[in-house]
């Protein structure tokens, strides 16, 4: 038998789902679920395969993502995102194993002016941060071993994301509008794989004391703040080797400019001050952490012109 921890990851295909599966690879006896082997709407299937996978960890990277879809999805964003977690949380306690969770920077309203902590009063404004806060509520209601990591603007070089999106558009277009009036801090999945392995395995180490010091929520995103319209301009300049020659032209405009389905919070800032404190981790400031990602897309798309 292998003397490795057994880590189960659901969303195995999610661009975190992913990274933890590069992360974890090499030190644990990974199982990574995507939804076609593990579908979190399912509440049978989920008890199901967490018995049969019999893990020392659960990592819930699967969730339900689609911001603007979920307002008129609210059943399946409710399932995925709000009784999934609970349903985790509870076999994780039946096994005595720790469930770690994410969740996002959009449980609150955006209306502070410095970086939301911990304890702020949570208002989500939209039905997919509903519906993840009540994903956070379930897991805290079990009582088990937990951690909840809530973070923000996630990319990759892979999957569906703002940076892929605006470097499309970039070589598509000489200007484009971009909204100037939300704030938040840009993080990586690899950023956050890397950070979760590091927690993940001190708590099996238990470097980390007692379990009454350790298992909460915590927010964890990248350093620093820019706005999407920011950001994009940071993709552009940042990244003009994958433009193909253009040099588009980002417009500010305002949120009202950009009407959506689901209202987004202005600010949505995080402090990381208590992961930091407890855990001695600090994930990378958003601008290196993007170098890393621009570096790794022409490997990422090679790999993909071949498996086609
Ligand atoms: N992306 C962000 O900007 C952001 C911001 C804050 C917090 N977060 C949180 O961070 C975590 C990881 O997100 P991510 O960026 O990796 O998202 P992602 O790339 O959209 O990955 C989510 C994964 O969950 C899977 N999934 C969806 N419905 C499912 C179901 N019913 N059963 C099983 N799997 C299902 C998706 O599969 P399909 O592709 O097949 O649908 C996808 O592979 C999530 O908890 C998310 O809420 C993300």
């Amino acid at each position: 038998m292998s003397e490795w921890p057994r880590i189960l990851v659901t969303g195995a295909d999610g661009q975190v789902g992913r990274a933890l599966l590069r992360n974890f690879g090499g030190s644990a006896e990974v199982i990574g679920y995507n939804r076609k082997a593990l579908d979190l709407s399912d509440a049978g299937q989920i008890r199901r395969k967490v018995r049969e996978a019999a893990p020392d960890v659960i990592i819930n990277a699967g969730a339900y993502t689609a911001v603007d879809r979920a307002e008129s999805e609210r059943v399946l964003a409710m399932a995925v995102n709000g009784n999934a977690p609970g349903v985790l949380a509870e076999e994780a306690r039946r096994a005595s194993s720790l469930l770690v969770h994410y969740s996002t920077d959009y449980v609150f309203d955006g209306s502070k002016d410095g970086p939301w902590v911990e304890e702020d009063a949570t208002n989500p404004l939209n039905v997919y941060g509903a519906s993840k806060l009540a994903g956070e509520e379930a897991i805290r209601a079990t009582g088990g071993r937990y951690l909840i990591f809530r973070t923000s603007w996630v990319y990759a070089a892979e999957g569906s994301n703002f940076v892929l999106t605006m470097l499309r558009l970039g070589r598509e277009r000489d200007s484009l509008n971009v909204v100037d009036d939300q704030i938040g801090a840009p993080t990586t999945a690899a950023e956050l794989a890397r950070a979760t392995h590091t927690i993940v395995t001190g708590v099996l180490e238990d470097r980390f004391g007692a379990e009454d010091h350790w298992p909460g929520l915590y927010h964890m995103t990248c350093g620093g703040k820019v706005s999407w319209c920011g950001l994009a301009r940071a993709i552009f300049k940042r990244g003009s080797a994958l433009l193909e020659g253009r040099k588009p032209k980002v417009n500010a405009i305002a949120t009202s400019e950009y009407p959506t389905p689901a209202m987004r919070p202005k600010n949505s800032v995080l402090s990381n001050e208590k992961l930091r404190r407890r855990f001695g981790v600090r994930l990378a400031d958003w601008e290196q952490a993007l170098d890393e990602v621009l570096g790794e897309i022409p490997k990422q798309q090679n790999e993909q012109k071949h498996l086609k």
